[in-house]
């Protein structure tokens, strides 16, 4: 019988995104960005001067992430307060992003990303990213370019892109795969590559082609409310 994703999609499909600017009036710049059920909010502070003093770089500004699943978000209730997992994303999260920003413009000062997800149907991290590139844009940070995250998955030996927590649970014999990646728009150059599973090396091209064609999409998205909000 041919491969059937369990809702449907083709290989390549992601879900159906939403991509909104300025969702929280009192942050300098603040979106949100879904993956279908996977909902990620970003709020961006700063730049700001660095407290306490002596964490201060005269020679360049800090980025600080804070990811967070709120308690309610997932089916069994999320402990409130940071976990390793947190400290994991939150960091992860911090590298993705840097290398578009040109941090030694703001000495002295930190710019904090909030990230809170709101509603969690796997691929978290990326929705994340995706929401906090916005965010920077919206509060006029200097950036090179925008930042796309999405995550791919092997689904009964298939290469699926955009998995839900159902299919991330699956086992199609040879264990669950997870692999987020996170690109500058327009370039060749990866911010984040994590794998949890397995992928042989000899489908990593695969990974990267299906990967590009939603970073296409995920792009479009978060320039179409960008346009919208400054136009
Ligand atoms: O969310 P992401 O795929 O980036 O990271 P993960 O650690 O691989 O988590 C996968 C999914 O597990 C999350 O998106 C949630 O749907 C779910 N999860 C959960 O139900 N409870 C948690 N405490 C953490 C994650």
């Amino acid at each position: 019988m041919a491969f059937k994703r369990i809702d449907g999609r083709k290989n390549s499909d992601l879900r159906p995104i939403t991509a909104k600017i300025g969702v929280i009036p009192n942050a300098d710049g603040s979106a949100l960005f879904a993956f279908g059920n996977t909902i990620a909010i970003a709020a961006v502070y700063g730049p700001r001067l660095l407290h306490p003093q002596h964490m201060q770089d005269p020679e360049t500004g800090i980025l600080r992430v804070n990811y967070d699943l709120l308690s309610f978000s997932v089916n069994d209730r999320k402990k409130p307060g940071p976990s390793r997992r947190s400290q994991e994303i939150s960091k992860v999260t911090e590298w993705a992003l840097s290398p578009v920003l040109d941090l030694k413009e703001f000495p002295n000062t930190v710019i904090d990303v909030q990230i809170y997800i709101i509603q969690a149907d796997a691929g978290t991290r990326t929705a994340g990213i995706n929401a906090a590139s916005m965010a920077l844009a919206h509060a006029g940070i200097p950036m090179r370019n925008l930042v796309c995250s999405v995550a791919v998955g092997k689904q009964d030996k298939e290469i699926v892109v955009d998995l839900t927590k159902a299919e991330e649970d699956f086992d199609g014999g040879e264990g669950p795969t997870d692999f987020p990646l996170a690109k500058i728009a327009n370039t060749d150059q990866y911010t984040l590559l994590q794998l949890d599973g397995k992928i042989p090396a000899e489908r990593v091209s695969e990974v990267l082609t299906i990967a590009d064609q939603a970073f296409a999409n995920i792009y479009e998205a978060q320039k179409k409310a960008l346009k919208e909000e400054f136009s």
